[in-house]
């Protein structure tokens, strides 16, 4: 993968605001299944947050409340100063499942946004192949998803939401299906995106070790359901590569986090 200062500027950067998010499913003739319950937390534009949880406790259903595919029941959700009311392309969502259409190339599926907003213009063309340059996607432009190995389709889904200028990143345990290896080149992959662009990013993941990796700041959720246990800080310097992971800090910033995590 080349340098990623190839990729078109971001939009600036937002913050997130959460205050006593709730959510609970609705099951038939059954008690309802309490997913949330009083969710608190600030983003700072430009901030790296990580979201800790075991499974189950409502990691998912936060992230998908603030990309707008699910209503909060009650509480503040606001992104940019602005409540959440349905998705926009304000906010790039990456699954653990990249979304590619199967019958579109790499090529027509990180167009297919800008496309279906008409905005495809000479310029976000050009901004596509710079993208493609960035993923290491280039010669893969014509291929299509099958075609691709797993870490491909994941830097492929990567382009797709870029292209879209998002002013929030959210990632739903994006690298959880993944190899160590390529799991490992995604990371530094997305630290040196995030470094040159400091999108505001919420990465949700199980790991600790990733969390401690990657993010400025580590909400550990408690639960299920889920509420917001504590948020850490990662006093760890920039920009940090997998190396670090074996420094004295990074173990210990780690056990701190184990440690709120099982407390
Ligand atoms: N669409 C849904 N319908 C019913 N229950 C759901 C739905 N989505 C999630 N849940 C429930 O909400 C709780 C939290 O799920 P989820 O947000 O997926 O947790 P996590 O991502 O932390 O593993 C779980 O008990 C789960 O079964
Ligand atoms: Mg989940």
């Amino acid at each position: 993968m080349s340098t990623v200062t190839a990729l078109p500027a971001t939009a600036q950067p937002t913050g997130v605001r959460l205050r006593d998010v709730t959510k609970t499913f609705r099951r038939r003739r059954r008690a309802g299944r309490t997913a949330l319950d009083g969710v608190s937390l600030d983003v700072a534009p430009g901030e790296f947050l990580c979201l800790l949880g075991p499974s189950g406790c409502g990691k998912s259903t936060l992230l998908n409340i603030l990309a707008g595919f699910t209503p909060a029941d009650s509480g503040e959700v606001l992104v940019g100063g602005e409540p959440v009311r349905g998705p926009g392309p304000d906010r790039g969502v990456l699954f653990q499942t990249p979304t590619l259409f199967p019958w579109l190339t790499t090529w027509q599926n990180v167009l297919y946004g800008p496309k279906a907003r008409g905005a495809h213009t000479p310029e976000v063309e050009r901004e596509a192949a710079a993208l493609l340059e960035t993923v290491g996607l280039a010669d893969a432009r014509d291929a299509y998803p099958h075609e691709l190995s797993g870490g491909m389709r994941h830097r492929a889904a990567f382009a797709r939401v870029l292209i879209n200028r998002p002013r929030v990143l959210l990632m739903d345990e994006p690298f959880g299906a993944l190899d160590a290896i390529t799991r490992a080149t995604m990371q530094r992959f997305l630290l040196e995106l995030w470094q040159e662009h400091r999108t505001t990013i919420v990465f949700v993941t199980h790991d600790v070790e990733e969390a401690t990796l990657l993010g400025d700041r580590v909400a550990v959720l408690s639960g299920p359901p889920g509420g917001t246990k504590a948020v850490i800080d990662i006093d760890l310097p920039r920009p940090r590569s997998y190396d670090d992971t074996e420094t004295l800090a990074f173990v210990q910033a780690k056990r701190r986090i184990r440690e709120v995590l099982e407390s």
